[in-house]
């Protein structure tokens, strides 16, 4: 205990922080900047002991020198931001029930796909499916076969989404009571999330930097809250492969904070009472 307290707060050097810094940029994809350095040391001087590791140094040098998959997932692991709530922001649900789903009931979808990209802990993907629950409730039989895919970089927080399991803590964000009686079973301490949302989420681990284009064609992507991290081009990039993997006029929500603007032409706004989404323009 002694020990992680003083290596958390142990400095980095320059090179050190450099080169983990531009481990995370290659990686991965986030963008660091040139001051992050108490973060770096912070979360990663947190967790050496559990690796072996004497020193930040020692941790830098095994990433400049090894590749060792293992602790570069646990280094990635420990800088990326995992923040995520249930039905985050409001509106990209709203527009899900209100304007997406009726819409795909209308063009008598079938096998219909909603992707969370960058899922964290899986409170995106199971909000999705709670309302594609709510909204089929009064509508046997529409969108047969309907899905959504989870996907993340991160193992740790794939494991947990898929354990479907969450404390009072997460569940004090963004659930309503109703929704938590009708959905969640408690068992002890933990909310457990019942088989009828599950069975139609899917969990795989994606990092967007690499190909995704093996995932097929979604009428929805959720890319939300991750974009940030990442530099313009890595971004354009990025968001060039989701325009790729959306289905004609399919559906791409960012985050409150990221916008389209600079990065593509090929989509329009659709706007709802409280928020937007962008439309995949027809060609
Ligand atoms: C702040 S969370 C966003 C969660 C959710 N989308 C939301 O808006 O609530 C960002 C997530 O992006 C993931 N992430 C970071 N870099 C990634 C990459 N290159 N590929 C896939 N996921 C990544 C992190 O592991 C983290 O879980």
């Amino acid at each position: 205990m002694k020990t992680a307290s003083l290596a958390s707060q142990e400095q980095i050097s320059q090179q050190d922080y450099e080169s983990i810094r531009d481990f995370l940029q290659q990686s991965c994809g986030i963008v660091l900047g040139d001051n992050k350095h108490y973060l770096v040391s912070s979360r990663l001087g947190r967790l050496l002991k559990e690796q072996g590791l004497s020193s930040l140094s020692e941790l830098a040098a095994r990433l400049r020198e090894d590749s060792d998959p293992q602790l570069q997932a646990w280094v990635i692991d420990a800088m990326t931001t995992n923040e995520t709530s249930w039905f985050r922001d409001g509106y990209p649900f709203e527009i899900l029930r209100n304007i997406i789903l009726p819409e795909l009931v209308a063009e008598g979808a079938r096998n219909p796909r909603i992707w969370s990209a960058a899922c964290a802990t899986g409170q995106e993907p199971y909000s999705i499916s709670i309302v594609i629950e709510e909204f089929l409730r009064n509508r046997a039989g529409v969108l047969p076969g309907i899905q959504v895919l989870g996907t993340d970089i991160s193992p740790r927080v794939l494991e947990d989404a898929q354990s479907a399991r969450f404390d009072e803590m997460a569940m004090r964000r963004g659930i309503s009571g109703p929704l938590r009686e009708r959905y969640f079973e408690k068992e002890g301490e933990i909310w457990r999330l019942k088989q009828i949302v599950r069975d139609r989420v899917v969990f795989k681990q994606v990092n967007l930097l690499q190909s995704f284009s093996h995932l097929g064609k979604f009428d929805c992507i959720f890319c939300r809250n991750v974009l940030i991290y990442f530099s313009s081009s890595v971004k354009k990039d990025i968001l060039e492969r989701l325009t790729e993997s959306l289905r004609p006029r399919g559906y791409l929500f960012l985050g409150g904070s990221e916008s389209l603007a600079n990065y593509s032409d090929r989509f329009e706004t659709v706007r709802g009472p409280s928020g937007h989404v962008y439309r995949l323009k027809e060609c």
